[in-house]
């Protein structure tokens, strides 16, 4: 296997072998020890990092060490191990800040993951500003987690939820958009940074801009951009993004909303508990400073640490890099695929996308195709997605789908378009 090397958090490109033309892992593979199993006596191919990623050793490594070593409740204790956690859990928030170029750590705000994150918005901004006849302005290529949310929101506060429409390529109709933006007049667009199944990369920085010169907020899902892209806050210009944490090489359990200050400030808290309070009277209460008013309850300490490590991880490999190689690699993958009999393949070219790849086979049922492959050792994800109105858009019940990641080689493609290739044999019978 051709690797790169990480050394003390810098990378090497000590790069070991490999076939010519193949594209290597951009991270070390030994770095993931799950990439060493074998699944149905086949080496793993995982090829579902869009669901979830695999974790490198660093990152187990951290929060293993933390719970050993360090634990305790955060922003609570006055003793020695409960500074230690409080430190730690902060200094998690300072890496997840820097990493989006957050103007303040306030701004970040630790959720569950991308779907409590954008359910953060819809409850407290949404409440706050959304009038009946309102409109929130959201996409035909989402994933549930931003409509349905939206949708609750439109059903308590009398606003109706508009939709950007899909183009035949898997892309978003830039001249319906301008002309929902006119006719609607939204008060917030919520739009994915990267479609889950047709891998997507809408133009975000110029549609943000129309929803500002509109007097719309913006509001990104950025659960598969962020950890695949360099992602960058103020650049963007965007009001709200939110991510999760096990898309990105770190645990399950946390995520965070990155929100701009002053928005922030100005919504009301979402759950009410412990640690979001500045004084609690019988009479009533009042909140606590950002980012501790959107915290209530004991957060996810151990998984912070763990997030902190794999930013630093991401970091080390560089956002830059982790784009490239995903970006040669759904390159390479487009043109072998394409050769596989009866493939189908959702979405855009190489250019304006990201590392995933949606596609039917002939009438074989995704599920079925997924199941054939697992045979194979390879792991690839088959369904709606979580993203219904895409499968509606394409008259279709389903889709299989590859993704990629930092650990991905274009072996493992080779080996995904012989499976499929087999699979089409098997069915065709
Ligand atoms: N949202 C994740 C996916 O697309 C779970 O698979």
């Amino acid at each position: 296997m051709s690797d790169r090397s990480v050394v003390s958090g810098a990378v090497t490109t000590d790069v070991d072998g490999g076939g010519a033309g193949e594209i290597p892992a951009l991270a070390p593979r030994a770095d993931f020890p799950i990439l060493a199993r074998e699944v149905n006596g086949k080496p793993l191919i995982y090829l579902d990092s869009a669901a979830s990623s695999q974790k490198p050793t660093q990152v187990l490594d951290a929060m293993d060490t933390f719970a050993r070593t360090s634990y305790s409740n955060t922003h609570r204790g006055a003793y020695t191990l409960a500074e230690e956690a409080t430190g730690a859990y902060e200094r998690a928030r300072k890496q997840v800040a820097r990493f989006i170029n957050a103007s303040s750590v306030r701004e970040v705000i630790f959720t569950r993951n991308t779907t409590e994150s954008i359910n953060l918005v819809a409850r407290t901004w949404a409440e706050a500003n959304l009038r009946p006849g309102d409109t929130v302005l959201t996409t035909e290529m989402e994933h549930h987690s931003n409509i349905v949310p939206w949708q609750l929101a439109a059903e308590r506060t009398g606003a109706r939820v508009d939709y950007v429409p899909l183009t035949d390529d898997g892309e978003l109709d830039q001249a319906a958009y301008e002309r929902l933006l006119e006719t609607a007049k939204p008060k917030l667009v919520a739009l994915t940074q990267m479609s889950n199944v047709l891998g997507t990369l809408p133009p975000v920085k110029e549609m943000i801009a129309k929803a500002h010169a509109m007097g719309a907020l913006a509001l990104l899902d950025g659960a598969q951009s962020v950890p695949h892209l360099p992602v960058d806050v103020r650049a963007l210009d965007c009001d709200f993004l939110a991510f999760s944490a096990h898309k990105m090489l770190g645990p399950t359990g946390i995520g965070a909303l990155w929100g701009r200050r002053e928005l922030l400030e100005a919504m009301p808290p979402f759950l009410g508990g412990g640690s979001m309070i500045r004084e609690v009277k019988m009479s009533g209460s009042t909140w606590a400073d950002l980012p501790q008013k959107f915290e209530a309850g004991t957060p996810a300490i151990i998984e912070a640490v763990g997030l902190g490590a794999a930013v630093a991880y991401l970091s080390a490999l560089g956002m830059e890099q982790v784009r490239a190689h995903e970006h040669a690699l759904t390159r390479y993958a487009l043109e072998r695929l394409a050769t596989v009999p009866e493939i189908r393949i959702f979405g855009p070219g190489a250019e304006a996308r990201g590392g995933t790849i949606s596609f039917t086979l002939g009438d074989i049922h995704a599920h079925d195709l997924a199941t054939l492959l697992d045979r194979d050792g390879i792991a690839i994800r088959a369904g709606h997605h979580c993203a219904q109105p895409i499968m509606d858009r394409y008259c279709i019940p389903a889709t299989a789908r590859a993704s990629f990641y930092v650990y991905s080689t274009s072996s493992e493609v080779d080996a995904l378009a012989e499976a499929l290739e087999r699979a089409h044999g098997v069915f065709a019978l």
